[in-house]
């Protein structure tokens, strides 16, 4: 088959977007361009990657079985350069991290610092909640993740590297903002807005009230920190995020927190990798920064 990699890069980015013009618009190039070598990329397998019902496009079985092998060819060149850059001793490369979206509040800065020092190194970020975080761990898709809970069904190695207090947020009108150690029970009757399920946030939260044996009653569920933060300063309810995520709010005096026994939980963030991942020179020289400079960075 004389299909080339750009090619493959090609049709890799339209299978992951299933559109043509998407894929184009990410490779910065026109959409018949890409069509063209899509059809290119056909004639060499000799059968059809693609199906087009109505507007939308589908990949076929043989679409789904190039992905796969574009996936593992991507990969072992990612490899090699990586283990090209290691014989020459340079900190260049890809550094593919996947972060909790709590701490998507905190990484940009903490890559900010790091890519001071190793400039030639790329981020590649993705952010997603702890369960999708748990999906890539296990499939091997990033080289290092962070999370606020490490675990347990996994063979992982993890490092704390930054506290990580969850608090109990309110509007600057509520009832409870002027009162001294308000108990779980009390709180209990507030309405308390959650983050989605699969969040480490609310299984923190529901932790949390499991061990002291209050019940936890959640009439709103929101998909973001985000949209917990706006629906609590609108007076909506209250809610438990990390710190981290409403410095902003809290430092502008838009919410406050609330003082309630067994808060803050005293989480931390961990950097985690399986065990048995090798890791790259530029993975290896991230994780080491996290550990002696994230408390200075932060
Ligand atoms: P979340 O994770 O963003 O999925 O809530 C945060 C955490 O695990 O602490």
């Amino acid at each position: 088959m004389n299909m080339t990699l750009r090619q493959l890069t090609l049709f890799k980015a339209v299978a992951q977007h299933l559109s043509f013009t998407r894929a184009a618009a990410e490779l910065f190039l026109t959409q018949p361009a890409v069509s063209i070598q899509i059809k290119q990329l056909e004639g060499h397998v000799g059968i059809s990657l693609f199906e087009q019902i109505g507007k939308r496009i589908f990949l076929t079985d043989a679409g789904h079985q190039l992905y796969e092998a574009c996936e593992d060819i991507f990969a072992r060149i990612d490899s090699l350069e990586q283990s090209l850059n290691e014989l020459q001793g340079t900190i260049k490369g890809q550094l593919r991290l996947s972060v909790v979206t709590t701490a998507a509040y905190f990484a940009p800065y903490l890559f900010q610092s790091f890519a001071k020092h190793y400039p030639e190194v790329h981020l590649n970020l993705s952010v997603t909640n702890r369960n999708n975080i748990l999906e890539r761990l296990a499939n091997n898709k990033d080289d290092l993740v962070i999370m606020g809970q490490v675990p347990e069904h996994l063979q992982v190695t993890a490092h704390q590297f930054l506290p990580n207090p969850l608090v109990v947020l309110a509007s600057p009108q509520h009832h409870l903002v002027n009162q001294d150690r308000i108990s779980l029970i009390q709180l209990s009757q507030e309405n308390i807005l959650v983050r989605e399920v699969g969040s480490g946030t609310r299984l923190a939260v529901e932790r949390c009230f499991a061990a002291n044996n209050v019940e936890l009653k959640t009439n709103i569920e929101l998909g973001s920190n985000e949209a917990i933060k706006q629906a609590v300063v609108a007076g909506l309810g209250i809610s438990v995020l990390s710190q981290h995520s409403a410095t902003l709010e809290l430092n502008a005096g838009m919410l406050k927190l609330l003082d309630v026994e067994h808060f803050p939980l005293r989480r931390h963030w961990y950097v985690a990798h399986l065990t048995e991942k090798k890791l790259s020179l530029v993975s290896r020289t991230f994780l080491e920064f996290l550990l002696k400079e994230a408390n200075r960075v932060m």
